[in-house]
Protein backbone atom coordinates (compact mmCIF):
# COMPACT_ATOMS: atom_id res chain seq x y z
CA UNK A 1 0.00 0.00 0.00
CA UNK A 2 2.90 2.16 0.97
CA UNK A 3 4.75 1.21 -2.21
CA UNK A 4 2.21 2.53 -4.52
CA UNK A 5 1.32 5.52 -2.65
CA UNK A 6 5.05 6.71 -3.30
CA UNK A 7 5.27 5.80 -6.26
CA UNK A 8 2.15 7.94 -7.52
CA UNK A 9 3.91 10.82 -5.55
CA UNK A 10 7.42 10.01 -7.22
CA UNK A 11 5.62 9.97 -10.43
CA UNK A 12 3.64 13.41 -10.50
CA UNK A 13 4.94 16.80 -11.12
CA UNK A 14 2.90 18.54 -8.64
CA UNK A 15 1.30 21.34 -9.72
CA UNK A 16 -1.18 23.53 -7.25
CA UNK A 17 -4.66 22.87 -8.86
CA UNK A 18 -7.62 25.65 -9.67
CA UNK A 19 -10.76 25.36 -7.32
CA UNK A 20 -13.27 25.85 -10.74
CA UNK A 21 -16.33 26.26 -8.65
CA UNK A 22 -15.87 27.98 -4.95
CA UNK A 23 -17.75 24.54 -3.78
CA UNK A 24 -16.03 22.59 -0.98
CA UNK A 25 -13.98 19.49 -1.84
CA UNK A 26 -16.11 16.40 -3.00
CA UNK A 27 -15.05 13.22 -4.45
CA UNK A 28 -17.55 11.20 -6.88
CA UNK A 29 -16.97 7.52 -8.05
CA UNK A 30 -18.27 5.84 -11.09
CA UNK A 31 -20.70 3.18 -10.24
CA UNK A 32 -21.66 1.35 -13.64
CA UNK A 33 -25.90 0.66 -13.76
CA UNK A 34 -25.35 -3.04 -14.75
CA UNK A 35 -23.26 -5.85 -12.40
CA UNK A 36 -20.71 -6.52 -12.18
CA UNK A 37 -18.81 -3.38 -11.72
CA UNK A 38 -15.88 -4.61 -13.43
CA UNK A 39 -13.47 -1.41 -12.44
CA UNK A 40 -14.11 -2.29 -9.17
CA UNK A 41 -15.86 1.54 -8.27
CA UNK A 42 -17.71 0.29 -4.95
CA UNK A 43 -14.42 -0.86 -3.10
CA UNK A 44 -12.70 2.23 -4.06
CA UNK A 45 -16.05 4.23 -2.74
CA UNK A 46 -16.04 2.50 0.58
CA UNK A 47 -12.03 2.65 0.54
CA UNK A 48 -12.35 6.08 0.22
CA UNK A 49 -15.23 6.66 2.96
CA UNK A 50 -12.64 4.81 5.10
CA UNK A 51 -9.22 6.79 4.26
CA UNK A 52 -10.94 9.98 4.87
CA UNK A 53 -12.67 9.25 7.96
CA UNK A 54 -8.98 7.97 9.42
CA UNK A 55 -6.92 11.09 8.05
CA UNK A 56 -10.10 13.51 9.42
CA UNK A 57 -9.90 15.09 6.24
CA UNK A 58 -13.44 16.70 5.04
CA UNK A 59 -14.66 15.82 1.76
CA UNK A 60 -18.12 14.66 -0.05
CA UNK A 61 -17.80 11.82 -1.19
CA UNK A 62 -21.04 10.03 -3.16
CA UNK A 63 -21.37 7.63 -6.68
CA UNK A 64 -20.97 9.97 -9.93
CA UNK A 65 -23.82 9.70 -12.92
CA UNK A 66 -22.13 7.02 -14.58
CA UNK A 67 -23.34 4.64 -17.02
CA UNK A 68 -21.36 2.04 -18.10
CA UNK A 69 -21.47 -1.57 -19.20
CA UNK A 70 -19.14 -3.27 -16.48
CA UNK A 71 -16.23 -3.63 -19.10
CA UNK A 72 -14.59 0.19 -18.75
CA UNK A 73 -10.56 -0.15 -19.69
CA UNK A 74 -9.93 2.90 -17.19
CA UNK A 75 -11.74 2.84 -14.80
CA UNK A 76 -12.52 3.06 -11.88
CA UNK A 77 -12.93 6.71 -12.64
CA UNK A 78 -12.99 9.47 -9.41
CA UNK A 79 -13.76 13.15 -10.20
CA UNK A 80 -13.44 15.76 -8.68
CA UNK A 81 -16.02 18.82 -9.28
CA UNK A 82 -13.89 21.66 -7.47
CA UNK A 83 -11.13 21.18 -9.41
CA UNK A 84 -12.54 19.78 -12.50
CA UNK A 85 -10.86 16.97 -13.33
CA UNK A 86 -10.57 12.95 -13.50
CA UNK A 87 -8.82 10.68 -12.19
CA UNK A 88 -8.89 7.21 -13.90
CA UNK A 89 -7.43 3.52 -12.46
CA UNK A 90 -7.38 4.55 -9.16
CA UNK A 91 -6.24 1.37 -6.43
CA UNK A 92 -6.94 1.38 -3.11
CA UNK A 93 -3.32 2.28 -2.23
CA UNK A 94 -3.68 5.38 -4.38
CA UNK A 95 -6.68 6.78 -1.75
CA UNK A 96 -4.71 8.34 1.12
CA UNK A 97 -2.20 9.96 -1.37
CA UNK A 98 -5.22 11.62 -3.22
CA UNK A 99 -6.75 12.79 -0.02
CA UNK A 100 -3.76 14.27 1.86
CA UNK A 101 -2.14 15.66 -1.90
CA UNK A 102 -5.17 16.64 -4.25
CA UNK A 103 -7.97 17.06 -1.60
CA UNK A 104 -6.24 18.65 1.28
CA UNK A 105 -3.08 20.60 -1.06
CA UNK A 106 -5.07 21.28 -4.70
CA UNK A 107 -1.75 18.83 -5.90
CA UNK A 108 -2.56 17.09 -9.04
CA UNK A 109 -1.71 13.50 -9.49
CA UNK A 110 -0.17 13.54 -13.00
CA UNK A 111 0.10 9.32 -13.52
CA UNK A 112 -3.70 9.35 -12.86
CA UNK A 113 -4.86 11.83 -14.59
CA UNK A 114 -7.43 11.14 -16.97
CA UNK A 115 -6.39 13.15 -20.62
CA UNK A 116 -7.11 10.85 -23.32
CA UNK A 117 -8.83 12.78 -26.54
CA UNK A 118 -9.48 9.51 -27.90
CA UNK A 119 -11.71 8.20 -25.20
CA UNK A 120 -13.34 11.69 -24.22
CA UNK A 121 -15.04 14.52 -25.76
CA UNK A 122 -15.68 16.99 -23.48
CA UNK A 123 -13.34 17.96 -20.48
CA UNK A 124 -16.19 17.48 -17.65
CA UNK A 125 -17.41 14.32 -19.39
CA UNK A 126 -15.97 10.72 -19.90
CA UNK A 127 -16.89 8.90 -23.16
CA UNK A 128 -14.62 5.38 -23.22
CA UNK A 129 -15.98 4.00 -26.45
CA UNK A 130 -14.64 0.78 -25.97
CA UNK A 131 -16.11 -0.26 -22.72
CA UNK A 132 -19.17 1.81 -23.28
CA UNK A 133 -18.91 3.91 -20.39
CA UNK A 134 -19.53 7.37 -19.91
CA UNK A 135 -19.52 9.48 -16.67
CA UNK A 136 -20.63 13.02 -16.01
CA UNK A 137 -18.27 15.11 -13.41
CA UNK A 138 -20.99 15.15 -11.18
CA UNK A 139 -24.55 14.51 -10.03
CA UNK A 140 -26.07 18.58 -11.39
CA UNK A 141 -25.47 17.14 -14.99
CA UNK A 142 -28.93 16.93 -17.06
CA UNK A 143 -28.10 13.58 -18.82
CA UNK A 144 -30.44 14.63 -21.49
CA UNK A 145 -28.53 17.95 -21.94
CA UNK A 146 -25.37 15.11 -22.23
CA UNK A 147 -27.01 13.44 -25.16
CA UNK A 148 -27.59 17.19 -26.99
CA UNK A 149 -24.20 17.56 -26.52
CA UNK A 150 -23.14 14.19 -28.20
CA UNK A 151 -25.92 14.45 -31.20
CA UNK A 152 -25.21 17.81 -31.98
CA UNK A 153 -21.37 17.01 -32.08
CA UNK A 154 -22.04 14.10 -34.41
CA UNK A 155 -24.78 15.97 -36.49
CA UNK A 156 -22.27 18.21 -37.82
CA UNK A 157 -20.21 15.23 -38.82
CA UNK A 158 -22.75 13.55 -41.57
CA UNK A 159 -21.52 13.54 -44.84
CA UNK A 160 -25.29 13.78 -45.90
CA UNK A 161 -24.70 11.07 -48.36
CA UNK A 162 -27.33 8.60 -47.26
CA UNK A 163 -31.33 9.56 -45.34
CA UNK A 164 -30.76 7.33 -42.41
CA UNK A 165 -28.09 9.02 -41.11
CA UNK A 166 -28.59 12.38 -42.67
CA UNK A 167 -32.53 13.23 -41.51
CA UNK A 168 -32.26 10.11 -39.18
CA UNK A 169 -29.69 11.95 -36.75
CA UNK A 170 -31.27 15.36 -37.38
CA UNK A 171 -34.70 13.99 -36.45
CA UNK A 172 -33.03 12.71 -33.23
CA UNK A 173 -31.08 15.91 -33.01
CA UNK A 174 -34.20 17.66 -33.00
CA UNK A 175 -36.36 15.34 -31.07
CA UNK A 176 -33.64 15.81 -28.00
CA UNK A 177 -33.72 19.46 -28.05
CA UNK A 178 -37.59 19.19 -27.91
CA UNK A 179 -36.97 16.89 -24.57
CA UNK A 180 -34.70 19.47 -22.86
CA UNK A 181 -37.41 22.20 -23.71
CA UNK A 182 -40.13 19.92 -22.31
CA UNK A 183 -41.55 20.28 -26.05
CA UNK A 184 -42.11 16.89 -26.65
CA UNK A 185 -44.74 14.11 -27.64
CA UNK A 186 -45.82 11.35 -24.90
CA UNK A 187 -44.02 8.99 -27.50
CA UNK A 188 -40.51 10.97 -28.06
CA UNK A 189 -38.15 7.94 -26.14
CA UNK A 190 -40.06 5.17 -28.31
CA UNK A 191 -39.43 7.42 -31.54
CA UNK A 192 -35.70 8.15 -30.09
CA UNK A 193 -35.21 4.50 -30.38
CA UNK A 194 -36.65 4.11 -33.47
CA UNK A 195 -34.63 6.97 -34.97
CA UNK A 196 -31.28 4.87 -33.35
CA UNK A 197 -32.36 1.50 -34.53
CA UNK A 198 -33.32 2.78 -38.21
CA UNK A 199 -29.34 4.66 -38.06
CA UNK A 200 -27.49 1.66 -37.13
CA UNK A 201 -29.64 -0.64 -38.95
CA UNK A 202 -30.14 1.12 -42.60
CA UNK A 203 -27.04 3.64 -43.13
CA UNK A 204 -24.41 3.52 -45.84
CA UNK A 205 -21.38 3.26 -43.57
CA UNK A 206 -20.67 2.80 -39.94
CA UNK A 207 -20.86 6.60 -38.72
CA UNK A 208 -24.78 6.92 -38.40
CA UNK A 209 -24.54 3.82 -36.43
CA UNK A 210 -21.46 5.08 -33.86
CA UNK A 211 -22.92 8.17 -33.85
CA UNK A 212 -26.89 6.33 -32.59
CA UNK A 213 -24.31 4.12 -30.04
CA UNK A 214 -23.48 6.82 -27.75
CA UNK A 215 -27.07 8.60 -27.41
CA UNK A 216 -28.68 5.15 -26.75
CA UNK A 217 -26.10 4.60 -23.99
CA UNK A 218 -26.76 7.54 -22.26
CA UNK A 219 -30.83 6.71 -23.29
CA UNK A 220 -30.80 2.90 -21.57
CA UNK A 221 -28.40 4.18 -18.72
CA UNK A 222 -30.84 7.26 -17.88
CA UNK A 223 -34.34 6.44 -19.11
CA UNK A 224 -35.47 7.83 -16.19
CA UNK A 225 -34.61 11.25 -16.76
CA UNK A 226 -35.93 11.34 -20.38
CA UNK A 227 -38.83 9.95 -19.21
CA UNK A 228 -39.44 12.44 -16.35
CA UNK A 229 -38.88 15.62 -18.81
CA UNK A 230 -40.84 14.11 -20.86
CA UNK A 231 -43.95 12.80 -18.94
CA UNK A 232 -44.13 15.48 -15.91
CA UNK A 233 -41.99 18.41 -18.11
CA UNK A 234 -39.30 18.34 -15.10
CA UNK A 235 -35.68 18.00 -15.30
CA UNK A 236 -34.40 16.05 -12.09
CA UNK A 237 -30.48 17.32 -12.08
CA UNK A 238 -32.22 21.19 -12.60
CA UNK A 239 -30.59 22.32 -15.13
CA UNK A 240 -33.33 22.13 -18.01
CA UNK A 241 -35.19 25.61 -17.82
CA UNK A 242 -38.24 23.61 -19.06
CA UNK A 243 -41.42 26.23 -19.00
S1 LIG B 1 -23.99 7.09 -42.64
FE1 LIG B 1 -22.03 7.53 -43.59
S2 LIG B 1 -22.54 7.79 -45.77
FE2 LIG B 1 -24.48 8.01 -44.67
S3 LIG B 1 -24.64 10.27 -44.39
FE3 LIG B 1 -23.72 9.33 -42.50
S4 LIG B 1 -21.53 9.62 -42.80
FE4 LIG B 1 -22.50 9.84 -44.84
S1 LIG C 1 -18.19 1.24 -13.45
FE1 LIG C 1 -16.33 2.25 -13.07
S2 LIG C 1 -15.58 2.70 -15.04
FE2 LIG C 1 -17.12 1.21 -15.36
Amino acid sequence: MISASTNIIEGSRFEAGQDISGREPKIMVCKGRTAPHACGGDTIYEGLLYEAKRLNIPVIIEHAKCGCSGACLKGPFLSLPHLGLFYHQVKEAHLPVILKETVLKGKILFPLLHLNPLQSIRGDLIWEKAGNCIMAMDNSYCMVQTAEYLINFHADESCGKCTPCRLGINQLKDLIARIVRGEAPEDAVLQMESLIWLAGQAAYCAFAGKAAHIILAVLSNFREEFEIHVREKRCPAGACKII
